[in-house]
Formats: C-alpha cells, sequence, structure tokens
C-alpha cells in the first residue's frame, strides 16, 4: 500500500465556517493530500471555531483587538501559532482580515483563499448583490493564491452558477456557497498534490479538463 504524505493545513476564519467545514469533511477521504490540524480564529465568537472542536481539531483565537492598530504584531502572533503546528499550507475561509506583505510574502505560494465571485470580477464585500445590479447572468466562486493586492492573486479553480431572475442576494449566495464547498476542497487537492505550475501569472494545474462545457444564460424554453 502507498502511504500518502498528508500535509498539514489551517484554516483562518472569522465567521460561521462552512468552507472550513467542507474542507474538514474532505480531508475525511483516506486519499486526500491534506489533512486540516489547525483553525485559527481573529475573533473568539467565530461559529466555525465550534465545527474545528467538534471535529476534534486544534482551535485558536489570535485576537486582532488586543494588537490595535499593530498589524505585523497581529501576524507575528498569528505566526507563531502557525509554526507551532508545523503548517505547510493556510487556507483563508471568510477571514475577514487584511494581510500585510510582510505575512504575505512569508507564505507566498501556499496561501489560498477563496472569494464569493468569479475573479476579476467584483472584488471586496456584497459581491452577489453587485453581481445582480450589474444584471450579471452567470456568477460564481474563485480559488486563488494569495498575493498582498486584496483578491487577486493567479486564479487556481473557479465554479460558476446561472442567475436567476427572482434571485435576491441571499439566494444566489447560497447557490454560490454550494459551489464553495465543491472548489475548495478541489483546489487544495490540486496545491497539496503538487501540480499547480505557475506560467506568466497564471495557474496551469497536470492532469485536469474543463470536462462540463459550456454554461448558457438564459435559455429559451419554447
Ligand atoms: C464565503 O462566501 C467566502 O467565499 C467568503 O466568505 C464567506 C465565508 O463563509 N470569503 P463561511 O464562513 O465559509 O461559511
Amino acid at each position: 500500500m502507498t502511504t500518502i504524505n498528508r500535509k498539514r493545513v489551517a484554516v483562518l476564519i472569522s465567521g460561521r465556517g462552512s468552507n472550513l467545514e467542507a474542507l474538514i469533511a474532505a480531508a475525511r477521504e483516506p486519499t486526500y493530500p491534506a489533512d486540516i490540524v489547525l483553525v485559527v480564529a481573529n475573533r473568539a465568537d467565530a461559529k466555525g471555531l465550534e465545527r474545528a472542536r467538534q471535529a476534534g481539531i486544534a482551535a485558536a483565537v489570535v485576537d486582532h483587538v488586543s494588537h490595535g492598530s499593530d498589524r505585523e504584531a497581529f501576524e507575528r502572533a498569528l505566526q507563531d501559532v502557525l509554526e507551532a503546528h508545523q503548517i505547510a499550507f493556510i487556507c483563508l475561509a471568510g477571514f475577514m482580515r487584511l494581510l500585510t506583505p510582510w505575512f504575505v510574502t512569508r507564505w507566498q505560494g501556499r496561501m489560498l483563499n477563496i472569494h464569493p465571485a468569479l475573479l476579476p470580477a467584483f472584488k471586496g464585500l456584497d459581491t452577489h448583490a453587485r453581481a445582480l445590479a450589474a444584471g450579471m447572468k452567470i456568477h460564481g466562486a474563485t480559488v486563488h493564491f494569495v498575493v498582498a493586492e486584496m483578491d487577486s492573486g493567479p486564479i487556481i479553480v473557479q465554479g460558476a452558477v446561472p442567475v436567476f431572475d427572482d434571485d435576491t442576494a441571499d439566494t444566489l449566495a447560497a447557490r454560490v456557497l454550494a459551489v464553495e464547498h465543491q472548489i475548495y476542497p478541489l483546489a487544495l487537492r490540486y496545491l497539496a498534490e503538487d501540480r499547480i505550475q505557475l506560467i506568466d501569472g497564471r495557474c496551469r494545474v497536470a492532469d485536469t479538463e474543463p470536462l462540463d462545457g459550456t454554461l448558457i444564460v438564459p435559455q429559451t424554453i419554447r
């Protein structure tokens, strides 16, 4: 039997933790190449901390408030926790802190983020309301490498969904979230299996194909 060298992953959260849950579920699969060994929240009330504890995963709070406006002091505290757990990769999953170049450089090529829009469209907050306001027919989510500029690193995986005429920001968010839960474990798999090659700022993932074809919205029904 071949043994896989599973990579040690930390998931950083600020809230609900549904993407964390999807990553934990994926990592239960014996052939998955990564283990979620640490969850760090910047707020003690982050709901995702409870999910971590229930799954028997180490959960830490590194509180940004106690570090005031000193972002690097907060990040040094974070870095200490990550090093103590010998973390190989970081997944940001609803982590609502901007990271400084000091931290981002240390984790270059080893830190992922999930964003609820098809980047580079709709960087920042309120992506679903903005996609509706823009009259988008297709919307989605993106997993990308983290770089110093927000929501801007090389794209690893995207998932798309149709936008319906009667969507609200909430119904659209729910449809996108279901896709997030599929693409985040996939992107982490690609990273942990060392299948991502960065060529001129674009990611190429070995042994993959865009199998699903074309999404056209709307389509005639009669
Ligand atoms: C997700 O929509 C993610 O794309 C964004 O923040 C949200 C986090 O949700 N970055 P959850 O905490 O994973 O449920």
